[in-house]
């Protein structure tokens, strides 16, 4: 029996188009989700929409259209970004659906049952912007930590006894030592958690965009109870369906490092609270600035992920987000850097390794898979290396170190481009034919393995090298990294076609 994995991105805000932001999570979750599957897991991989609460409420009326009309709209924009990017997402939840709206209702009705939901009134500050609510001695120079604009709110409300839960939740992680990843975040977390918890307004009156409150339909759900809820409410919580019994708890949320104590915190709280278990583990990444400059609307600076497709192909895009900054910390993104980027590590290093290496076969090999002793072949370094760095690859995926991992398939590149310059097979036609067809075997089966270790990156490119190097398509997963699947003598292969043309991007 495969085992399941049930990895979700956040839901983004529909008040705004999808950027580099949303993609960065959005590609991360694809690409730990095609791991996963191809290492063998039942993977079931869910994005969406959150598009409820007071934000997304402002910007349809801004634009003068009704909140359901604005939503259905900004929302196609975020389901075309998982075409876009390829996403293998198997389900795209919206928190305006029936079925969301359900679940987010039963959980808040368990919530109210078992006494910790309670009427009262909230005093205090808001920052729209974030959707949070904030203390007073948090707020830096009249504005939230994060720089949102607060105001000061007092309305009735509903409250989750979230300090209830302090101690539960110091013990909950103390239990779970990788609850939260990276674990720098998790001290974070636990000292905020330690220096006391209030508790959380989790309804509101003075606007009208979310769900009802059963029992008191002047109140909407604060938009982070809604939210969260998604996670199960998309596997038809609250009935006990086959999905929600094969996928929750989940196996990994990944959220930016903004949103980690919603996530961390309230979303554990809650479903303790309902006696439903909490996820296994939370991973937060860093946040990407423009051009040393924090991305925004306002100084015009936010880059929209299909301008980076268009100027530089897909699994480009793909592969340079996840490879350029270490996972977990901020990073930098421009444009130069991409360009320099998918040069020498996608066009010059693996690009021209295949290019070279298939042509070469293709004039002088008669276009097939040299004929050789496959296990003689094994013995030489550059094969024998292999299974090594496949083992180090898998370590570092799993730890969802995407830009470690990617510079140990980079290492066995660079080790076969610097083996055909050794072993020069150009001269080798002419001297020693048997030598040139050996050479010619381990770099066409290094390549085979870098195409499969790069397929969740780049799923489309690598499919394509696959297919040149005529590998079966149901043999394209890790458990063929070895001898016994290695290339088979005397198969033919198809003509070579270039996978990463050369980019030169005036700037
Ligand atoms: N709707 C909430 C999430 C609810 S999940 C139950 C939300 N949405 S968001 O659209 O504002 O942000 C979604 C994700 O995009 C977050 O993980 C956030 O960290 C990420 N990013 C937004 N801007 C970013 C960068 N500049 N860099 C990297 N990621 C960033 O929060």
């Amino acid at each position: 029996m495969p085992k399941n994995y049930y990895i979700t991105t956040p839901i983004y805000y529909v008040n705004d188009s999808p950027h580099i932001g949303h993609a960065y999570t959005s590609i991360a979750c694809d690409v730990m989700a095609r791991f996963m599957r191809m290492s063998g897991f039942k993977v079931r991989f869910l994005t969406g929409t959150d598009e409820h609460g007071q934000k997304v409420e402002i910007a349809a009326e801004q634009r003068n259209i009704d909140p359901q009309n604005f939503t259905d709209e900004v929302s196609k924009r975020f389901r075309g970004l998982t075409n876009l990017l390829n996403l293998s997402n198997d389900d795209f939840i919206r928190t305006t659906e029936e079925r969301h709206k359900n679940g987010a209702v039963a959980l808040w009705n368990i919530l109210l049952e078992k006494g910790h939901i309670y009427l009262g009134k909230y005093a205090g500050w808001y920052a729209v912007r974030d959707e949070a609510f904030y203390l007073e001695k948090d707020l830096i120079d009249g504005k939230a930590p994060t720089g949102a604009p607060v105001e000061w709110v007092e309305e009735p409300s509903y409250f989750f006894a979230l300090s209830k839960f302090q101690d539960r939740l110091l013990e909950f992680y103390e239990a779970n030592p990788d609850f939260i990843q990276p674990n720098s975040r998790r001290n974070e977390v636990i000292n905020f958690v330690k220096s006391g918890l209030f508790d959380l307004s989790v309804s509101r009156t003075s606007f009208k965009w979310g769900i009802k409150i059963p029992q008191n339909p002047e109140h909407v759900m604060y938009v982070w109870l809604d939210a969260l809820t998604n996670y199960i409410s998309a596997l038809g919580y609250p009935d006990k369906t086959a999905l929600y019994e094969s996928f929750w708890p989940a196996d990994v949320h990944m959220v930016g490092k903004d949103i980690l104590r919603f996530h961390a915190i309230y979303w554990p709280a809650f479903l303790m609270a309902a006696d439903l278990p909490c996820p296994k583990r939370i991973v937060a990444h860093g946040w990407l600035t423009i051009d040393g400059e924090k991305m925004s609307k306002s100084i015009g600076n936010v880059v929209d992920p299909r301008d980076l497709v268009d100027e530089f192909g897909l699994d480009q895009t793909r592969y340079f987000l996840m490879r350029e900054i270490p996972f977990g910390l901020d990073g930098n993104f421009s444009k130069l850097a991409m360009q320099n980027r998918v040069n020498s590590e996608l066009a010059n290093n693996i690009g021209n390794l295949a290019q070279r290496t298939l042509a070469f076969i293709n004039k002088n090999g008669d276009a097939k898979v040299p004929s050789v002793d496959v296990a003689a072949l094994y013995n030489e370094s550059l094969l024998a290396g292999l299974l090594e760095k496949v083992e180090g690859y898998q370590q570092f995926m799993k730890m969802q170190k995407f830009s470690h991992a990617l510079e140990l398939v980079i290492e066995i590149a660079n080790n076969a481009n610097g083996f055909i310059e050794v072993q020069a097979p150009w001269a080798l036609r002419k001297t020693d034919l048997n030598r040139m067809a050996q050479v010619l075997y381990m770099l066409i089966e290094s390549l085979r393995y870098i195409a499969i270790l790069l397929l969740p990156f780049m799923p489309e490119a690598m499919d394509k090298l696959l297919d040149q190097l005529s590998v079966n398509k149901n043999e394209r997963t890790f458990e063929y990294l070895n001898q016994a699947f290695a290339l088979k003598p005397e198969v033919n292969l198809p003509a070579p076609q270039g996978i990463f043309p050369r980019i030169e991007i005036n700037h």
